[in-house]
């Protein structure tokens, strides 16, 4: 019996050895079927037991024990290194295509303001900003909008409901209102520092527009002061033509026309020859072959009254302009709505 034990240990230990060449889940399970059920190999030597001597029984008893045990722990430790191999083959397919990681990139809005930024800070002008819930003495009074003036109706404004209404100002209007341009900025500045000044203010505006392929309820602008002693309109032409040179080339032809802000005077709006048609008038620039690109004027003596500056010692220049109009017409697309549908789509082209 000792003799077939070590028999079978043997052919256990070949079975075991040709499993560790080939871990395949038939082969393993063959290896259990042969020895490891009730009709396999150690049972049928168990049953065996039966007729050995008395005697012999205690040593005979614990060869096949140690054989199972044995044989059990190398069935499950090369079970579950199989398992363990497969595993790891399922989730990784090596023939699968890499990962891209798509890169983003700025906004078109974004792109321009940057563009904006850098040229006037190149130009000595410092950044500042405001916030974009204002109230009336900012976005208007200080401005030099007279109250109930049709000059407020030049932009039409959101008005935020307070509950109580401020006294003295119409009756419908609350005090508090999402500001209708950058300017209100210039206020704020001017009562922050003392001249000189030289800023530019980026910021958020609000309108209340029908939303339509060529106006939004929300927007961008950037506007700009200088504020000095003998600041001159000659300074004002000399800095926009410059901004105009470095943003839309030097071989533009620009002109300047008499406007009207109540903040300016004089006030007057710039033009650029459509770059589009080089002037010979197409769609984007309605067939006139110029492009209205900002407003702008000579900072009126009561604005800088309203700032704390002394409109007898300092004079100053400002101007404002709207960066979806600019962004529309340098990249030739004709409805405003696409900058902001965030279509991939659209926004790829300008990275
Ligand atoms: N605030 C004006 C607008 O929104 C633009 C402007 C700014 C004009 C500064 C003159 C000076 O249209």
């Amino acid at each position: 019996m000792l003799q077939e034990i070590s028999l079978l240990r043997s052919t256990i230990e070949t079975d075991i050895r040709a499993l560790e060449q080939s871990k395949t889940k038939d082969a393993i399970e063959q290896f259990r079927l042969k020895h490891l059920v009730r009709k396999g190999t150690l049972q049928d030597l168990t049953d065996r037991l039966r007729d050995v001597p008395k005697e012999e029984k205690p040593a005979v008893g614990k060869e096949l024990n140690a054989l199972k045990t044995l044989t059990q722990n190398e069935f499950e430790r090369l079970n579950e290194e199989f398992s363990a191999t497969t595993a790891t083959q399922a989730t990784i397919d090596l023939t699968l295509p890499g990962r891209t990681l798509e890169a983003g990139a700025k906004h078109p809005i974004r792109q321009t303001l940057d563009e904006i930024v850098s040229i006037f800070t190149g130009m000595g002008f410092a950044v500042s900003e405001g916030p974009d819930i204002e109230d009336d003495f900012h976005n208007f009074e200080a401005l030099n909008f007279p109250p109930d003036h049709p000059a407020r109706d030049m932009q039409d404004t959101f008005f935020m409901e307070t509950g109580g209404k401020t006294e003295g100002k119409s009756a419908a209007h609350s005090d508090v209102l999402l500001r209708t341009h950058t300017s209100p900025v210039q206020v704020r500045q001017m009562l922050h520092q003392k001249p000189p000044i030289r800023s530019i203010m980026p910021g958020r505006v609000y309108r209340n527009e029908a939303i339509s392929a060529r106006a939004l309820a929300e927007f961008h602008q950037v506007e700009g002061l200088y504020v000095d002693k003998n600041v001159s309109l000659a300074e004002l032409k000399g800095t926009l033509v410059a901004f105009a040179h470095q943003f839309y080339g030097s071989d533009l032809k620009y002109r300047f026309r008499p406007s009207f802000f109540p903040f300016t005077e004089p006030s007057a709006e710039m033009d650029i020859t459509c770059f589009l048609c080089d002037g010979k008038g197409c769609r984007i620039c309605k067939y006139s072959g110029w492009l209205e690109i900002l407003g702008c004027g000579m900072v009126h003596p009561n604005v800088l009254k309203a700032g704390g500056v002394d409109p007898e010692q300092y004079s100053g220049f400002a101007f404002g302009m709207g960066i979806e109009r600019i962004t529309l017409l340098r990249s030739g697309i004709d409805d405003i709505r696409l900058l902001y549908d965030n279509d991939v789509r659209v926004l790829k082209q300008f990275v």
